[in-house]
């Protein structure tokens, strides 16, 4: 899928019935929609599975801060837990749960670093103070008090006082591309409805199957 209009025409089966859509992104970009009207917070926090060299599963939340045909982007430290996983095993899984539509997505494939034109460009739009936070968490290393942390930020805070916050070497994104993209909706009596798209590989066309809940 490489076209809007692809994408507005099928988004219309949000209000019909959705196992009939062809398309995952765009019934996608249709549900996130839904999801930034009805819920409280976060409607774009997803689940991200990793696993670390051992193949042990690893499991935080994450913010989406952008999808497109290529796949699902996040940002976070390249020394993080996630990070390390990903530079080993640069494969994921992603989750939304939309509590207030009964919905959930989850979605894996392979995962490539974005371009750090991509990251600079997305960092440049944060607020001061998180740009300067990224350069003073050492995200998922062991800090020993939160006075510490504040220390770090004050240093920052008076090394980068005055223009722009560069983006840190450490402080990136990646991009999940699923091969596998599944959509689930409540029915009464746990009588679900779900479909699942596959491909095997991200330029070869999905194949639609509805599943037993
Ligand atoms: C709703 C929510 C959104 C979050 N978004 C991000 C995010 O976009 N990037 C990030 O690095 N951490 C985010 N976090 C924190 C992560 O869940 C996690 O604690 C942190 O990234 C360290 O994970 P790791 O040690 O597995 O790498 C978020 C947490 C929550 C609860």
């Amino acid at each position: 899928m490489n076209d809007t209009t692809d994408i507005k025409h099928t988004s219309q089966l949000t209000s019909g019935d959705f196992t009939e859509a062809q398309e995952p992104f765009a019934l996608f970009e249709a549900w996130l929609a839904e999801a930034t009207a009805s819920e409280p917070n976060d409607p774009d926090a997803m689940a991200l599975a990793t696993a670390d060299a051992d193949g042990l599963p690893d499991l935080r939340m994450v913010l989406m801060k952008g999808f497109d045909a290529r796949g699902f982007v996040f940002y976070s430290h390249i020394a993080s837990a996630k990070g390390r996983e990903l530079a080993a095993n640069p494969k994921a899984a992603l989750l939304f749960h939309w509590k207030s539509l009964r919905r959930q997505v989850r979605a894996r494939g392979p995962v490539t670093p974005v371009t750090d034109a991509e990251a600079d460009t997305y960092f440049a739009t944060r607020p001061r103070q998180a740009q300067i936070g990224a350069w003073a968490s050492e995200q998922s290393q062991p800090l020993e008090s939160r006075l510490a942390f504040e220390q770090a930020i004050a240093k920052e805070t008076a090394k980068y006082a005055i223009g722009a916050v560069p983006r840190p070497p450490g402080w990136s994104g990646w991009r999940i591309a699923p091969l596998q993209f599944e959509f689930w909706h409540d029915r009464p009596f746990r009588l679900h409805d779900r479909i699942e798209f596959r491909r095997s590989a991200p330029d070869v066309p999905w194949t639609k199957t509805r599943l037993y809940p």
